[in-house]
């Protein structure tokens, strides 16, 4: 089974104007022709009009976060399908701003995963432990709790990837040892393993957590990790080609 290609996808939360799409624009003109699968979830109200911009660039565009249903009365919500509809190809789910600032359990992020699939989403799975969480030797089980418990029965063969990003390393300047992430993204491997096999191995593991174009290259170049998830360092095309670049170094 070969190695998934990698993919580096940007995660501007709640940032970004329309004014915000020359970014976008200038992502796509200096990723041209990267080995690396390259995307951009920018905040619901821009997918329609970045997905028009970058269509043909090789550049993805994906959402970041869904409800679990297809639609109905869910005042302020939006759909899988709907993403979907705009241009979205990927969407990340169970983002750790949405497990504690919305409440969101690994059950409630399978049903959102089940609903990107319905609507030919491609899921980005994201889990992570909390300080006092790894302080307590509990880092992997809980993130091997966490992919096991945030990945519906639906889930067959379609694509999918699983971002590994420590509570405690989003938009703070710290990150884990490379042996840390190294370890924990074996973990996460050998639990795709449990579920799916041999067909473990083509789902892509990013890491995500304060990376930035200075370490990059010694994160995106760890055993077993298939990409990254880049907050902060997104917003800005020259850090976050700097980042797609650093695959290459
Ligand atoms: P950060 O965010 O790169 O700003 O730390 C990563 C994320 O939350 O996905």
């Amino acid at each position: 089974m070969t190695a998934p290609v990698p993919l580096i996808a940007g995660n501007w939360k709640m940032n970004g104007l329309r004014a915000s799409l020359v970014e976008a624009a200038a992502i796509a003109e200096g990723a041209a022709g990267s080995p690396a699968r390259v995307a951009i979830c920018p905040p619901a109200v821009l997918i329609h009009q970045m997905s028009e911009m970058l269509a043909g660039s090789g550049v993805l565009v994906g959402g970041q976060d869904v409800h679990w249903e297809d639609a109905g009365a869910f005042t302020g919500d939006v759909s899988a399908q709907m993403l979907a509809d705009v241009g979205a190809k990927l969407v990340i789910l169970g983002h750790s701003e949405r497990r504690s600032g919305h409440r969101e359990t690994d059950e409630i992020v399978a049903r959102k995963v089940a609903a990107a699939l319905r609507a030919g989403l491609e899921p980005i799975v994201c889990v992570g432990e909390t300080l006092e969480e790894r302080n307590a030797g509990q880092a992997s089980p809980v993130v091997t709790d966490q992919v096991r418990g945030s990945l519906p029965a639906a889930l067959t063969g379609q694509p999918f990837s699983v971002a590994y990003e420590p509570v405690w390393a989003i938009g703070s300047g710290l990150t884990p040892s490379t042996a840390e992430i190294e370890e924990m993204h074996q973990a996460i491997r050998a639990t795709l393993a449990e579920r799916f096999g041999p067909a473990a191995q083509a789902v892509p593991i990013l890491y995500g957590g304060s990376v930035k174009p200075s370490n990059a290259a010694e994160i995106l170049h760890a055993a077993q990790v298939g990409g990254a998830l880049v907050g902060g360092a997104s917003l800005k095309a020259a850090d976050f080609l700097a980042i797609v670049r650093a695959l290459q170094a």
